[in-house]
């Protein structure tokens, strides 16, 4: 890309990051961020776990600040925001998170409303909003119904419908669909579609599921150690991805040993022959090989009750490989490291 289109797109962009760098202390968390997001697109990022991501979201409302470079909405620094337009802001950008954070007390509707009690909004308004808002993510049935009575993709519901109540130009998604089925996880990314097109949202969505940027995304970031190491449209990026980490999460050529391992994240793959009669029990994984395991891909048959095929799963903070190496051999036919 020329820099003349760069210019064009940074200047038409609804956001933008610009040489962004977050330090925690002593850490670096993001280093030399460049990033243009338009109006009404899907922008995903990815990354796996400790890359940066998160402490990248919450920069664009404010929720923190970043250590070098500006963030940009509509042109503007947010930094310089006084509390009032700070306050604007975090009605313009709203944020659904993996865990939903919904309050365990009130019901579904009282949720719901919370964001419009806050802001001061009369009675009959809040009633109204709150109606359209049900209609919107299909929960009108479930209005008087607690957190605790529903399933995880209608809370996730909740959450998308508590985030848009103040109509924001902006929604953050913050692996809104980890702690959910597969199932519940096509029918969210459903509804972010439909809002997207619908209301003409922006949504910046970070998750480590290539299947939620795959079918949801229109240009993907991939985030490394603090660092973009790739971005572009998702299907240039799916098709040829250039980067290593790219390449491993979007399930390209398997490498190993190439120096650039991390050094607290392990990767496997365990394949499922059918010679043992092994079952590929996810349970089963995570007692044996960490809690922290994640399931990153998975495709599974099963032929005459035999499970046949490979899982391949991250587990966090892995001190030693090795060990956990020949545990995982004893639950697969065959398993190898990919990262
Ligand atoms: N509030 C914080 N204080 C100190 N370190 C943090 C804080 N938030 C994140 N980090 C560190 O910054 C790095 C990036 O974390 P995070 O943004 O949560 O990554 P991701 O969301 O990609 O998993 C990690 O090393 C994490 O431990
Ligand atoms: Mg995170």
């Amino acid at each position: 890309m020329t820099s003349f289109s760069q210019d064009i797109l940074a200047s038409t962009a609804q956001l933008q990051l610009r040489s962004i760098g977050k330090r925690y202390g002593a850490l670096s968390a993001l280093q030399d961020i460049d990033l243009q997001v338009q109006r009404g697109e899907i922008f995903g990022i990815i990354g796996r776990s400790g890359a940066g991501k998160s402490s990248l979201l919450r920069l664009i409302n404010r929720l923190e600040s970043p250590s070098e470079g500006q963030v940009l909405i509509d042109g503007e620094d947010i930094a310089r925001f006084d509390s009032a337009r700070l306050h604007v802001l975090r009605r313009k950008v709203a944020m659904i998170f993996q865990h939903f954070n919904l309050m365990a007390t009130r019901t579904v509707a009282e949720n719901i409303e919370l964001p419009l009690r806050m802001a001061g909004l009369p009675r009959a308004e809040r009633a109204h909003r709150v109606d359209e808002l049900l209609h919107l993510v299909g929960l009108a049935e479930r209005r008087d119904a607690y957190p605790a009575q529903l399933s995880g993709g209608q809370k996730q519901r909740v959450g998308i419908a508590r985030a848009l109540v103040l109509q924001p130009d902006i929604l953050l998604c913050d692996e809104a669909t980890s702690a959910l089925d597969p199932e519940s996880t096509q029918a969210i990314l459903e509804l972010l579609r439909d809002i997207n097109r619908r209301l003409g949202l922006t949504i910046v969505l970070i998750t480590h599921e290539m299947e939620v940027i795959r079918d949801l995304c229109h240009r993907v970031a991939v985030l490394e150690r603090g660092q973009v190491v790739e971005q572009g449209e998702v299907w240039q990026v799916f098709g040829d991805p250039r980067h290593e980490v790219s390449q491993i999460l979007l399930g390209g050529p398997a490498r190993t040993g190439q120096g650039t391992a991390a050094a607290t994240e392990l990767w496997l793959e365990l394949h499922y022959t059918g010679e043992r009669a092994l079952e590929p029990d996810l349970a089963g994984l995570t007692a044996a090989l960490g809690s922290g395991l994640r399931l990153l891909h998975g495709g599974i048959d099963r032929i005459q009750g035999r499970a046949l095929g490979c899982l391949r799963v991250a587990l966090p903070h892995c001190h030693e490989p090795d060990a956990v190496l020949a545990r995982a051999g004893q639950l697969a036919d065959r398993v190898q490291r990919v990262y």
